[in-house]
């Protein structure tokens, strides 16, 4: 098996989808289901990613917990190596909410995101979640806990947001993430202050005033290139058929509602954003690297 891998040329894209929470046991309910809605008992039936070629099975255990958190699991599947319960992007030297441990150099992680571009691909995150939660974080942030997606949240941890940078703050303000050239998914009130409202009617959770999406277009301009933000589905439509360099989409203040209550006429399927978000990245003739997750 390991020659006949060798023969395979390397991947020029890599999409990593993520089923979060989506263990084995509810894989083989989601089968039986699938078989006995076509009249058969249920095993007959494969969900689409049963049928590749090859299949395998991880450890997901902490440092640690022996449960595992999405912080810690995307930590491993996105950096290559294992931490603590809660800590994002950073080695199981950084102990929970110690701000101070998680600026040594030697603990800060890249992932396979920042890999990517570091190659010249393009790379980019979609997510049901918002894009600050634990799973599509580790794609760009590293925090020595995974609620500090706002200033209000490390300070309320008894940490420095100076010396600590929120989630939503390096998503916008550091690479990797300001490189990404799509962000979709929801959690638009990490990004705005607390006295401004969305287009939605919710307020932002920010305490420093800042309007990270404010700041982002500002980035874009500054830099020279296309850019697009929208928070419903026509305007991501709209995104689809002009391409800008650059696309954020936020949906919801927080995260995306699950698929059947959703509007499916204001807010985009995770299938539309995955396709929208695999056209933004396919121009790169070198590659691409995108996160999808299902987070709910
Ligand atoms: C935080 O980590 C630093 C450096 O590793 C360590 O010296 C310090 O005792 C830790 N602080 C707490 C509150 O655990
Ligand atoms: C939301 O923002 C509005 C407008 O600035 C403000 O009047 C209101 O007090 C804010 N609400 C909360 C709960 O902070
Ligand atoms: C910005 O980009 C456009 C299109 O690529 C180009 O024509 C223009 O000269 C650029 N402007 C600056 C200030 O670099
Ligand atoms: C995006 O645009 C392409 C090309 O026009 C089209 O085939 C596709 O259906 C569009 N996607 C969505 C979600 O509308």
């Amino acid at each position: 098996v390991a020659l006949e891998a060798r023969r395979v040329p390397a991947a020029r894209n890599v999409i990593l989808f993520l089923g979060d929470g989506m263990s084995v046991p509810t894989l083989a309910a989601a089968r039986t289901l699938l078989g006995q809605r076509r009249g058969y008992t249920g095993e007959e039936a494969e969900l689409s990613f049963e049928t590749f070629p090859t299949s395998g099975l991880s450890k997901t255990y902490c440092v640690n917990a022996q449960v595992a958190d999405s912080a810690c699991s995307a930590t491993a599947y996105l950096c290559g190596v294992k931490a603590n319960q809660g800590t994002l992007g950073v080695s199981a030297s950084v102990p929970r909410s110690n701000c101070s441990a998680s600026l040594d150099p030697a603990a800060r992680l890249q992932s396979i995101a920042a890999w990517a571009l570091a190659d010249g691909r393009d790379a980019g995150l979609v997510t049901t979640t918002r894009v600050t939660h634990a799973s599509p974080a580790a794609t760009y942030a590293g925090a020595a806990n995974r609620n500090w997606e706002n200033d209000a949240s490390v300070r309320a941890d008894g940490a420095d947001p100076q010396q600590c940078p929120d989630i939503a703050t390096q998503l916008i303000t550091e690479d990797p993430g300001r490189q990404f050239k799509v962000i979709l998914g929801g959690g638009r009130r990490e990004f705005l202050p607390s006295h401004v409202v969305d287009e939605e009617g919710s307020n932002g959770t920010r305490t420093d005033g800042r309007n990270l999406i404010e700041e982002w277009r500002s980035d874009k301009i500054e830099r020279n290139v296309t850019h697009s933000y929208v928070w419903n589905r026509e305007q991501l439509l709209g995104a689809n058929a002009t391409m800008p360099e650059y696309l954020m989409g936020l949906f919801e203040s927080s995260h995306l509602r699950y698929n059947m209550p959703t509007n499916p006429t204001t807010e985009p399927s995770l299938a539309e954003l995955t396709e929208v978000a695999i056209r933004m990245l396919q121009r790169n003739n070198k590659g691409f690297f995108l996160f999808v997750e299902g987070g709910r």
